[in-house]
């Protein structure tokens, strides 16, 4: 992880001597799928065309999707699952010591139907990487922003980087990447004052839920020691399992980020896909100017 994080701000900090610089794209969109995919295996050749297609994917699990951005979801995932499908049966040719190989060894010794085992393999393999592009990226470029916008915890991180890990949670609680979390209640349900029926889908909005003040003092202020607990990773039994990889990335990143001598501002506020379910920056410029 510091081998790639060097690596990436070693040129981001080369482009940024001639001019602004997208941090963006060029430190948080790469960091993720270097972490995810070297982990997993991939072919650095693809990680651009994963990245896209996870980006397209996204669109189905929006709240108001349109025909096209639907259209364009549909062939996201039918590429992605084929993307798997041959990854799944080049491990089946040649297994190795990566967590693909090792799902298939596991599978295989559970389900005495391949076809199934392969099947379970597959789900896993592509949902860890729709899980963890994106909302990683987005922790990265808004730890940065919410830093730049307050030099003063800015500094307070620079002189005692024990704080950053709190920082970084910080960072999930006030701008969390998933706004909606959904589960369809099995039985009739009381949710407070609000009884669910059964077969009932509710949404948690972690964004409301974040910034209320029954539960959080003064919600709205970024507070790197607040030291709260929140919901970005979701809850109980599908707590995201990924979580300790992105608090890396993230503590990675900006532990190295500040160590080093460059002060780089904001240029610009960060551009946004219009979203409501998956927060997307799509870019953040930075300058030294
Ligand atoms: C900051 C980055 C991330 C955020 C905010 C995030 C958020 C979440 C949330 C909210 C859930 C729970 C969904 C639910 O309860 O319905 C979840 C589940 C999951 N996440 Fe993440 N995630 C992140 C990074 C990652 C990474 C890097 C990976 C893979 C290495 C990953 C893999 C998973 C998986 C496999 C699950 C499903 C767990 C289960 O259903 O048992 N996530 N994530």
């Amino acid at each position: 992880m510091e081998r790639a994080v060097d690596r990436l701000l070693a040129d981001f900090t080369d482009q940024l001597r001639h001019g602004p610089a997208d941090f963006h794209t060029l430190v948080s969109e790469e960091l993720p799928i270097i972490a995810i995919g070297e982990w997993m295996g991939i072919p650095a050749t693809d990680y651009g065309l994963l990245r896209t297609l996870t980006h397209d994917q996204v669109f189905a699990q929006e709240l108001f999707p349109t025909p096209s951005q639907l259209a364009l979801s549909d062939s996201a995932t039918t590429q992605l699952r084929a993307y798997f499908a041959d990854l799944i049966r080049a491990r089946r040719k040649e297994p190795g010591s990566d967590p693909v190989s090792a799902w298939i060894r596991t599978w295989d010794a559970l389900e005495p139907d391949r076809h199934r085992a392969d099947q379970a393999v597959h789900a896993i393999a592509l949902f860890m990487i729709l899980a963890a592009l994106e909302t990683t990226s987005h922790v990265l470029s808004t730890s940065v922003r919410l830093l730049l916008e307050h030099p003063e915890h800015l500094e307070a991180l620079r002189r005692d980087p024990e704080l950053i890990p709190d920082a970084v949670d910080e960072v999930l609680r006030y701008d969390a990447p998933i706004h909606m979390i959904s589960r369809v209640a099995s039985t009739e349900t009381r949710l407070g004052d609000t009884l669910v029926p059964a077969g009932q889908m509710v949404q948690l909005m972690v964004g409301a839920a974040h910034h209320d003040p029954a539960r959080y003092p003064d919600p709205h202020r970024f507070s790197p020691r607040r030291g709260a607990s929140h919901l970005a990773f979701g809850a109980g039994i599908h707590y995201c399992a990924g979580n300790a990889l992105a608090r890396l990335e993230a503590v990675t990143l900006l532990t190295a980020l500040l160590g080093r001598s460059i002060r780089p501002r904001l240029s610009g506020p960060p551009r946004w896909a219009p979203r409501v379910a998956f927060r997307r920056i799509t870019s953040l410029q930075l300058t030294l100017t």
